[in-house]
C-alpha cells in the first residue's frame, strides 16, 4: 500500500509523521473523506471546496492547490491499483515545537491514504442501523463550528462512546438548545407528513455534501424537504428515518432508542436516485477529459 506524504507516495510501512506535528498534539487540522466509484473521486470539486474552506477557517495554507491535489489522489489511486475506494485527504498544521501557535509550524503535513472499499453489511439498508440520541451535546457554533471538518474529533468520540454502550451503530447529538443536529460522521433525516425534514446548518451541523445531494434529488423527486430546527420527539414520531454520508450513502434506520422504524419508501428511492447520480456522474466524468484529474 502507498500513501501519498507531503510531495510523494510512499510505502505505508515509512509514512511516518512527527510526534511534534500539531495534528497529533492538538488535533490542529482537516481532512476530507472521499469515495471513489469505478476509478472516478465522486463530487470531488465540492470536497476540495469544502477542504480549502476547512482550511481557511483555521488559518492553515494548503501545500497544494486544487489541480496538484487532484492530481496526487489519482496517482494514489493508480500507484494502490484502486478503482472502488475510499480516501482520506489530511492537512494537519505541520510539525513544530510544543505550542498553540500556528506560526510554530513551518509548514502543513499533507497525506492521502486510499484504501479499497468495503460494502457495508447488507442488512445496514434491508433492516437499517441502529440509532440513538446522545447526552453529549454537539459543539456549539460559535465555540468550535461543526462546519470546519477539523481533525478535533473528541466531540463526536464522546457521542459514539455513549452509543456503544446502548448497543447502538451511531449516536445523534443535540445543540445546547436541544434541537438535533446530526451524528458522529453523518447528517440525519426523517419523513413527515410525506415531507422530508432534517436539521438546518444553523442548527450547527457539517453541511454534508451527501445531505446537499439527498436534499436536491428529493425535491427532484418531487418531494417536499424542510430544513429547520426539530427535536428528538420529532424524529421518534417519524415515519422514516435515515442518514448519510459520502461511504453510507442514504442509510435507513431500523432503530433509535427504543423505537422501532421500518425502512421507508422514500429512503429506498433516495438511494436509488443516489446510485443513478453516481453513475451519470462517474459516465460524464469519463467521457469528459483523457485525464481525470486535468
Ligand atoms: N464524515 N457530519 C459529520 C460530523 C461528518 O463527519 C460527516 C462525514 C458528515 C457527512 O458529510 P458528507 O456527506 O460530506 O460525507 C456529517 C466522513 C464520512 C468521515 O468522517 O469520514
Amino acid at each position: 500500500m502507498f500513501i501519498y506524504l507531503n510531495d510523494k507516495l510512499v510505502p505505508s510501512s515509512e509514512a511516518k509523521v512527527s510526534v511534534f506535528d500539531h495534528g497529533f498534539l492538538y488535533g490542529d487540522g482537516i481532512y476530507e473523506t472521499m469515495r471513489v466509484y469505478d476509478g472516478v473521486v465522486f463530487m470531488l470539486d465540492e470536497h476540495l471546496r469544502r477542504l480549502f474552506r476547512s482550511a481557511l477557517l483555521i488559518g492553515l495554507d494548503i501545500p497544494k492547490d486544487v489541480p496538484g491535489i487532484k492530481r496526487a489522489l489519482y496517482e494514489t489511486l493508480k500507484a494502490n491499483g484502486l478503482a472502488d475506494a475510499y480516501v482520506r485527504l489530511t492537512v494537519s498544521r505541520g510539525y513544530g515545537p510544543i505550542g498553540l501557535d500556528p506560526d510554530l509550524c513551518k509548514g502543513a503535513t499533507f497525506v492521502i491514504i486510499a484504501n479499497e472499499f468495503k460494502d457495508y453489511p447488507h442488512a445496514y439498508y434491508a433492516e437499517g442501523i441502529r440509532l440513538m440520541v446522545a447526552s453529549t451535546r454537539r459543539n456549539l457554533r460559535e465555540a468550535l463550528n461543526p462546519q470546519i471538518k477539523s481533525l478535533n474529533f473528541l466531540n463526536n468520540i464522546l457521542a459514539k462512546i455513549e452509543a456503544k454502550k446502548a448497543d447502538a451503530d451511531e449516536a445523534l447529538m443535540v445543540n445546547a438548545g436541544g434541537y438535533l443536529t446530526e451524528g458522529t460522521i453523518s447528517n440525519i433525516f426523517f419523513v413527515r407528513d410525506h415531507a422530508v425534514h432534517t436539521p438546518s446548518v444553523e442548527c450547527g451541523i457539517l453541511d454534508g455534501i451527501t445531505r446537499s445531494l439527498v436534499i436536491d434529488l428529493a425535491a427532484r423527486s418531487g418531494l417536499a424537504v424542510r430544513e429547520g430546527e426539530f427535536v428528538p420527539d420529532d424524529l421518534l414520531q417519524a415515519e422514516e428515518a435515515f442518514i448519510t454520508n459520502t461511504t453510507m450513502e442514504v442509510m435507513p434506520a431500523g432503530r433509535i432508542d427504543g423505537v422501532h422504524f421500518k425502512t421507508g419508501e422514500v429512503a429506498k428511492l433516495l438511494l436509488k436516485k443516489y446510485k443513478e447520480e453516481v453513475n451519470g456522474y462517474v459516465r460524464e466524468k469519463k467521457g469528459e477529459s483523457p485525464s481525470l484529474w486535468e
